[in-house]
């Protein structure tokens, strides 16, 4: 068959997107000699190595057959309750029917994106926002609106504004998709005070609020915050989770905590018989082996070093009039240039001379972006991050 025979057999929304470039295209600048600082990735001592080896021994031996059967064995139902229990300690209410695993927290994004999106409707994002979340919405025919933060998160009379005019049009959205606590990719932390005033805009528009708190965990420095979901009185909060930042990406392990109606929903989307069973029981296993607090003061503290590390070389090298975020938690820097100069034409140039940063384009649905770059100290060690950092700051001072 020929590539447009099968165009036409495919349905609108792959059709929408045929042309368009898959999730990762971002990789496509690189240079093997660059530092990574595009990869949201753990570093790779934080990962439990013998834990998971002796956790694989164990599930054989605990749960036997079961392990392998559809659906799991006991240990993959503990996994589940240990979540829950998890939630439950940082202030979220679990009922039984409010709680859903997923293949990761990207699964979770586009079960809400097929939950909620008819065509016409409108959503909104914070500006800027994940750009794998970005790609699960736009997949769906709909208006997308970003709201800009600054240092206290989405900015809450902007947002108000612009629901005014969107209902005045008869056009309300139907879910805000927010990143609360460290956004990916500014760093940005939503301050207690904005928390609740997008609560009480959720009530008085009808919308629900997607709480994705992939980083949440991963608070390093200052107090942290009650999640949206605990603070959710009117019951309009879907809360996402994920193991992939606080044990491995490769357990594809996420979850959503939410009012039963809509988990149960987001359930029937899923038909695959259950997310990973072994793979939860193997998390069960490994996480009842370790002390899980101590483990997460360990990897905050090496995610705090990369931090220091990379606003040090900030300050060290980066010319006068680039400015960055300063984030107390998560991956994530996001450094502005002077409107001089469009960081995405020069991204080439900087990985060529031993960096990837991440264009700030592909973070917002429209045109803004072009004097911001992604950082992400997560992966590389101190010492590359500021070997990265010099050579982006050199390529960003030749060109202002
Ligand atoms: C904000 C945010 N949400 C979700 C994800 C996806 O996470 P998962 O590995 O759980 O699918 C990421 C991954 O980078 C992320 O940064």
């Amino acid at each position: 068959m020929q590539k447009d025979q099968y165009y036409d057999l495919v349905s609108k929304r792959v059709q929408r997107n045929w042309q368009a470039e898959g999730y990762g295209a971002w990789r496509k600048v690189s240079n093997p000699e660059a530092v990574p600082l595009n990869f949201g990735f753990p570093y790779p001592t934080s990962y439990p190595f013998e834990e998971l080896a002796s956790a694989c021994a164990a599930v054989m031996e605990e749960d036997g057959a079961d392990a392998l059967k559809y659906g799991g064995g006991p240990l993959a139902a503990k996994m589940d309750r240990m979540i829950a229990d998890r939630c439950k300690e940082r202030g979220m209410n679990v009922g039984d029917d409010e709680l859903l695993i997923t293949s990761g927290s990207a699964q979770a994004i586009s079960l809400a994106a097929e939950l909620f999106l008819n065509e016409g409707d409108t959503m909104l994002v914070e500006g800027p926002t994940f750009m794998g979340a970005l790609k699960s919405f736009q997949d769906h025919p709909v208006d997308i609106y970003a709201i800009e933060g600054d240092d206290d998160g989405v900015k809450t009379d902007d947002m108000e504004q612009l629901l005014q005019k969107l209902s005045s049009e008869g056009r309300p959205p139907k879910f805000f998709y927010s990143i609360p606590n460290f956004n990916n990719p500014a760093g940005f932390t939503m301050s207690l005070e904005r928390r609740q005033r997008v609560l009480e805009l959720a009530e008085q528009y009808n919308f629900i609020v997607v709480e994705d708190d992939a980083y949440g965990e991963l608070r390093y420095e200052g107090e942290d915050l009650p999640t949206l979901r605990a603070l959710d009185e009117g019951d309009r909060v879907l809360h996402f989770g994920s193991m992939s930042k606080i044990l491995a990406p490769a357990v594809r392990i996420g979850w959503v905590v939410g009012p039963a109606a809509l988990v149960q929903q987001m359930e029937r989307l899923k038909s695959d018989g259950g997310s990973n069973p072994l793979i939860r029981a193997l998390v069960a296993a490994c996480w009842g082996s370790i002390d899980v607090n101590e483990r997460l003061i360990e990897i905050r503290s090496g995610y705090r070093m990369r931090r220091d590390a990379a606003l040090e070389a900030l300050e060290t090298y980066m010319p006068d009039g680039c400015s960055w975020s300063r984030p107390e938690g998560g991956y994530f820097l996001w450094v502005t240039v002077p409107d001089t100069l469009d960081a995405t034409e020069i991204l080439p140039e900087i990985a060529e001379a031993g960096a990837t940063p991440l264009g700030g384009t592909m973070f917002f649905p429209d045109d803004r972006g072009r004097q911001n770059l992604r950082l992400s100290f997560s992966f590389p060690d101190p010492s590359e991050i500021e070997r990265g950092i010099r050579a982006m700051a050199e390529v960003i001072e030749k060109h202002l």
